[in-house]
């Protein structure tokens, strides 16, 4: 067995800290319309919004993750030379623009002069739409003031070593929407990061929002109790890729009464089976497909 987070960091090196967790699950819990952390539902990650149907972290995108029954959408961040929050998964632009070169080299009005959606096209003819041709790069306020409070979101932060303050941003622009603070419930916001450094200052920063610790095994997957009870201290939950773990790793978590969120889970046939052995909750590209499972059980 190797595991590692992914920015290569031990995950037994983590230190422990204050302690959030889920309350027991209610009938009322069960029935309202925004999610509760609690193991009883599921939840429905649109993974980069639904991505498998629209380019990944684009206002189309996370459109269709909401119309698809996503309960949260997903939306991973860099941040720009000029210190603006923007919705990306790589650290470089090569690959989902027709621009290069790195995020953290271009100002937000460079960045906005690219097409964030014509390789969608080329690469997928067969979802290819014409509306997808030229969209923007979105940053995090755009997505936040589109979607507002209606959505929840599940936001990571990528590469926090290469753009110091990410944090503090994020939790500036959560608190400027009103998307966190005493009248907002709990589950709005979910953090994730493969960082626990990052996790733990967020955490630091504002111990109320739930936060999960992502974790990549590059063999079949174990977790100690001691890892788990170190994760617990500042996370409700973990997040790992899902074609790595097993029942008793699923059911190992579970005992810790921490979440778990495989990702990126896009066959009903996984989704079925890693509902079988337990999990919480997880990331795909097509929430609808998950919603029909979820509909089926
Ligand atoms: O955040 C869950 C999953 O998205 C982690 O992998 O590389 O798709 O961000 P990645
Ligand atoms: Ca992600």
């Amino acid at each position: 067995m190797k595991k590692l987070l992914r920015n290569g960091v031990v995950a037994a090196a983590l230190l422990g800290m204050g302690t959030t967790l889920a309350s027991p699950a209610t009938a009322a819990d069960q029935r309202t319309e925004k999610p509760s952390l609690n193991p009883n539902q599921i939840l429905n990650v649109a993974h980069r919004g639904a991505s498998g149907y629209a380019p990944e972290h684009t206002l189309p995108s996370y459109e269709l993750g909401e119309k698809m029954k996503g309960d949260y959408v997903e939306v991973d961040l860099q941040m720009t030379k000029d210190g603006e929050l923007i919705a990306m998964h790589d650290e470089t632009l090569d690959r989902t623009t027709n621009g290069t070169g790195l995020v953290k080299d271009h100002t937000l009005e460079e960045i906005k002069q690219l097409d964030a959606g014509s390789w969608f096209n080329e690469k997928y003819p067969q979802m290819a739409k014409e509306e997808y041709a030229g969209v923007q790069v979105p940053t995090l306020d755009e997505v936040i003031e589109k979607f507002g409070k209606s959505t929840n979101y599940y936001i990571e932060t990528k590469s926090p070593d290469v753009y110091p303050g990410m944090e503090e941003n994020l939790l500036e622009t959560l608190e400027k929407h009103g998307l966190t603070g005493p009248n907002n419930p709990s589950s709005q916001v979910i953090i994730q990061s493969f960082s626990p450094e990052s996790l733990k200052k967020v955490h630091d920063l504002n111990p109320k929002i739930p936060l999960v610790q992502l974790l990549w095994y590059t063999s079949p997957a174990t977790i100690t109790d001691v890892e788990l009870e170190q994760y617990k201290q500042y996370a409700v939950g973990v997040g790992m890729n899902h074609d790595r773990i097993d029942e008793s790793y699923v059911q190992k978590v579970r005992e810790h009464d921490l979440l778990i969120h495989p990702y990126t889970v896009n066959e009903k046939e996984d989704m079925e089976k890693l509902l079988d052995w337990g999990v919480t909750g997880m990331f795909t590209n097509y929430p609808n497909r998950l919603h029909e499972v979820l509909e089926s059980r």
